[in-house]
């Protein structure tokens, strides 16, 4: 009896060591928790994998620090994870970090911003925004928006708050923004500063802007968190947002869509979070054994305001109340 006992108990813990080291380490390396767009991409790629059969998530928040970051892939090397996920909080600065990922041939999966590294790493997927499209439709809209309104032919102030500097999506959206400011020439910049993608420094940025320009008739705001800290910097001023000044945002996320439904922002440009749709498969096809092309994969995205209708070219304006219920972050 004792002996059927030890064999039982062996048994067991074989099951359960085998099992264990059969689970797929997903090591994630995320900026830190700036804005909602982040927070919803944490949460989309944490509990996808997660709730994945077989797979182990180990996730490293950075902090908004590029030491963190770094710090934290050599630990997923030493610790000989299965798949590496990689977003830099800045696009520089990666090279060396990669290589030794690289070195370690732990697959690299790049997500939302894609480093300017990439070209001389090795990965085996790549998912992000296009950030340059993002910005030139942000100023795209507010340009046909006024024409929309009868004021295409008279002189505008537009300042852009810009996401963190250095990051790929703020060198990318002011490209974006910036190339569409020449083809609607009577818009005017006339403040362009970082507000660091949160809703804190966006507000502040708004406050000495509103204290320091005479005239403000357009804010682009390079993320909705900003565009809602400015928001509430406007109202504090005294003056309408929606009405006062055209606010454009970046993202769509929830409390965007609500602003708009208000009538408090006029727009936000899509940039979306939800990449485990892309990873889980991705992972799953190239545990099959499935290879993919070394190219950037960006998703379809929308631009939603409060009543639709305005035509950017590549895409068509939705209205945002239409659409709210069915938004998932
Ligand atoms: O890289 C995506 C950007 O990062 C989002 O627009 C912004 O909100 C986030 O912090």
């Amino acid at each position: 009896m004792k002996k059927v006992f030890f064999l039982v108990v062996a048994l067991v813990m074989l099951v359960c060591v085998s099992s264990a080291s059969a689970d797929i380490v997903i090591a994630f390396s995320q900026i830190g928790q700036e804005s909602d767009w982040r927070t919803a991409n944490t949460d989309d790629l944490k509990s996808a994998i997660e709730n994945h059969p077989g797979w182990k998530l180990v996730y490293d928040d950075g902090q908004q620090k590029q030491e963190n970051q770094i710090k934290a892939l050599r630990n997923f090397i030493t610790q000989n994870v299965n798949y590496i996920l990689f977003t830099g909080v800045v696009s520089t600065g990666w090279d060396e970090v990669l290589k030794e990922v690289n070195e370690a041939e732990i697959p690299l999966l790049l997500v939302d911003r894609i480093p300017d590294c990439a070209d001389k790493i090795d990965y085996v997927a790549a998912f992000g925004g296009d950030f340059v499209e993002e910005g030139r439709r942000q100023v795209a809209w507010a340009g046909e928006y006024l024409k929309k309104l009868g004021k295409g032919d008279e002189d505008v102030n537009v300042v852009i708050m810009e996401g963190t500097t250095g990051a790929s999506a703020q060198t990318g959206r002011t490209e974006g923004n910036l190339k569409a400011l020449k083809d609607y020439p009577h818009l005017k910049l006339v403040g362009q500063q970082s507000g660091n993608f949160t809703r804190a420094e966006g507000q502040a940025v708004m406050e000495s802007w509103l204290k320091s320009i005479p005239k403000i008739d357009v804010l682009i705001a390079q993320n909705d968190d900003m565009a809602l800290g400015a928001i509430d910097a406007i109202k504090a001023a005294g003056k309408v947002p929606g009405k006062d000044i055209i606010i454009v945002g970046c993202d769509s996320v929830k409390a965007a869509f609500d602003a708009i439904v208000a009538g408090e922002m006029n727009c936000t440009v899509e940039c979306t979070p939800l990449y485990a749709e892309f990873v889980v498969p991705t992972i799953e096809a190239l545990e099959r054994g499935e290879k993919f092309d070394k190219t950037v994969i960006h998703p379809e995205e929308g631009v939603f305001d409060m009543d639709g209708g305005i035509d950017l070219g590549s895409v068509k304006s939705i209205k945002a109340a239409d659409v709210i219920a069915t938004r998932r972050y």
